[in-house]
């Protein structure tokens, strides 16, 4: 996992297999089974690195031999927030590691004119101030939907929030970044810039429409 020079906020996930299925990720041939499933498996490995940072706590175990101190991870069970609808593809791949974890959803889509966030849904646990969040979206283009999503977690409660994506452009991380500097981005990639759709460059294209194969 690296930093970039004027994104303190954003750590990309270097490591080799990340990088090797994002591009066949990004490649417009892929179908959309395959797609699905390296999205999954991308998301395991964000995740992977994104655990890292939770904290720890002593705990009792009883081993065939003897009684031991362990460790396991502290506080009431990690949240996970898809964005609807293509954070959705991201949750398996996350749960796979923390199969315990709660799952919330926030419904959000970006008009296709004004590019702006229009919220439909939001449902998380009732205790988010004793949680950590993982927000999950493959992209974060303009950074509108991610910000968004992240007030709305923030007015429910919630106050240790990371966002995991496949996907960042500078545009939107400048622009989470001041909304939210508490807000840490883990991603596979920060991508050079927007087109003037408001679609990332090189990116993969709408992740949605791949996911579900709606095009
Ligand atoms: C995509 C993506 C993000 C959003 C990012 O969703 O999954 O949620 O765009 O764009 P932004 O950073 O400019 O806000 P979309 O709005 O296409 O909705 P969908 O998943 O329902 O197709
Ligand atoms: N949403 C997507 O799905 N892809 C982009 O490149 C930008 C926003």
């Amino acid at each position: 996992m690296h930093t970039t020079p004027g994104f303190p906020t954003v750590r990309v996930v270097s490591h080799p297999l990340v990088q090797h299925k994002l591009s066949l990720l990004r490649d417009r041939t892929t179908p959309t089974k395959i797609f699905k499933e390296l999205v999954d498996e991308i998301a395991t490995l964000i995740a992977y690195e994104a655990t890292s940072e939770l904290s720890l706590e002593p705990a009792p175990v009883e081993t065939p031999l003897e009684r031991t101190t362990g460790m396991r991870v502290s506080g009431k069970k990690l949240t996970l927030v898809p964005i609807l609808r293509a954070g959705l593809g991201m949750v398996e791949g996350v749960a796979r590691l923390v199969p315990a974890a709660r799952v919330g959803h926030i419904g959000l889509y970006r008009d296709h004119d004004t590019l702006q966030p229009v919220d439909y849904y939001f449902k998380v646990p009732s205790d988010a101030g004793e949680r950590d969040f993982f927000l999950l979206d493959p992209m974060l283009a303009t950074g509108g939907s991610a910000a968004a999503a992240v007030s709305s977690l923030k007015r429910a409660g919630a106050t240790r929030i990371r966002f995991l994506c496949l996907v960042a452009a500078p545009e939107g991380v400048e622009r989470l970044a001041p909304a939210h500097p508490d807000v840490s981005v883990l991603t596979a990639s920060l991508d050079r810039e927007l087109n003037a759709q408001g679609y990332i460059l090189p990116g993969l294209g709408d992740a949605g429409d791949r996911l579900f194969g709606t095009r």
